[in-house]
């Protein structure tokens, strides 16, 4: 499996992670995703990019059962700690993955694994894989970093207007509160390039929203929302095998 950055963030953060502000609404997120989505007990959900598995935790204490993959396996060992019945984890690349047709939704939410590339063509991989997996009809609840608002507020950050990649160095802590110093690179995204990704697999935009975490909606898509949140359903061409 190949390598990527973010693993010894991950490695670094473990568990700690889930003490930063951005990952206390995820029972409002999920709330949105299951009504957007139109999902039921019973249905099964990929979850890319999972980290230590919060949203895959709310929809299976929904019914829900979820299968949640990530790169970092210090991620996947916190979200298999704890994990209530109907949520599984396992260690794969979302770059690479071999699911075919076998999920009635995607979910891949906080840069999960899309729009944490820094070689172009990653995150197209990462899509292409999320279509495969989805039966005809499954929808996806993606989100992305809103390339406006990096522009716009990012003001410790540098961004690679010709990668669309927003650069800053930050600092991450561990259990015991250690910081460390790391890189992080952010692929950011307009409405309109993402629609364009979308539809070259496949996938129907049913709707983009300005969001941020903890408090998803429908608001049209602005410059002042760090997040776009992108719904989509898996078309019908896909059951014709034109992947
Ligand atoms: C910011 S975290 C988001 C985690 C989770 N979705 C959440 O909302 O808390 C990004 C996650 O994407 C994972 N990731 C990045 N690139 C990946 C890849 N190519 N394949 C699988 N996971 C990847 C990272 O390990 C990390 O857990």
């Amino acid at each position: 499996m190949a390598d990527h950055w973010f693993e010894p963030i991950a490695d670094h953060m473990g568990a700690a992670y889930l003490r930063y502000t951005f990952t206390l609404g995820t029972a409002q997120e999920i709330d949105h995703v299951v009504s957007e989505l139109g999902l039921e007990p019973g249905m099964r959900v990929l979850d890319v990019g999972c980290g230590p598995g919060r949203h895959a935790y709310e929809l299976a204490r929904r019914g829900i059962s979820v299968h949640g993959i990530d790169i970092s396996q210090t991620f996947v060992d916190v979200a298999e700690k704890e994990a209530p019945a109907g949520a599984t984890f396992q260690r794969m690349d979302a770059r690479a993955m071999p699911f075919e047709a076998e999920f009635d939704a995607v979910i891949c939410l906080c840069q999960g694994a899309f729009g944490m590339m820094t070689v172009n063509g990653h995150d197209s991989d990462v899509l292409k894989g999320i279509s495969r997996a989805l039966r005809p009809g499954g929808g996806l609840a993606m989100s992305a970093f809103n390339a406006y608002f990096a522009v716009k507020y990012h003001e410790k950050a540098t961004f690679d207007a010709d990668a669309g990649v927003s650069h800053e160095k930050t600092e991450v802590k561990d259990q015991t509160g250690k910081s460390k110093e790391v890189d992080l690179w952010t692929g950011c995204y307009t409405p309109r390039e993402l629609r364009l990704l979308l539809s070259g697999v496949d996938l129907e935009v049913k709707s983009i929203s300005s969001v941020e975490p903890g408090a998803y909606g429908n608001a049209v898509p602005s410059m002042e929302s760090p997040e776009f949140l992108v719904i989509a359903f898996a078309t019908p061409i896909q059951r014709l095998g034109t992947r």
